[in-house]
């Protein structure tokens, strides 16, 4: 996973007036972490500590939820997420070389960020449209019957900057 990077003042400034409007209202743990998220992108592991003495908790039980629910991030994440599958029907069909292809292009390993945080790359167990093997998710959009050709199409203007 990428390397977290130290969130500036400003960011924790921003997060430590979210948490104001919440106070003590421990209920509001959820929604305060999606504020955050939203806001940024991810929730930094310094809001963890600030977060539980706003709401009158454990920083254990804030991480406690954050680990919980997949859809929290404590790393900063690409603007676009890539998601290789590598269920059955799609390794067959040259799903493993479909993703060594979408590593060169992007320049970065799974779990990965480019540097400049356009993508992030993550493989899947199987995204369900085993038909169009092998597939390619990238955010809410699927490529099937992916080739080396259509990696490079997909890709071209990320070579291009
Ligand atoms: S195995 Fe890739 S979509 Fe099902």
């Amino acid at each position: 996973m990428a390397e977290a990077k130290r969130t500036k003042k400003a960011d924790l400034a921003r997060i430590d007036r979210v948490i104001a409007n919440y106070r003590a209202q421990r209920w509001s743990l959820i929604p305060l972490l999606h504020e955050i998220q939203g806001m940024l992108g991810y929730i930094p592991t310094e809001a963890i500590p600030r977060l539980a003495k706003g709401l009158g908790l454990f920083p254990s039980q804030v991480q406690g939820v954050i680990t919980f629910y997949t859809q929290f991030y404590t790393a900063p994440r690409g603007k676009n997420i890539v998601r290789v599958c590598r269920g059955t029907a799609c390794h067959v069909r040259g799903g493993k070389t479909i993703l060594k292809l979408v590593k060169r292009h992007l320049g970065i390993e799974e779990g990965e960020n480019t540097p400049d945080l356009e993508y992030t790359l993550e493989t899947v167990a199987c995204i369900g449209v085993c038909a169009l093997a092998p597939n390619i998710v990238v955010n809410r959009n699927t490529y099937g019957h992916m080739n080396p050709k259509k990696v490079a199409r997909l890709f071209s203007k990320k070579d291009e900057a």
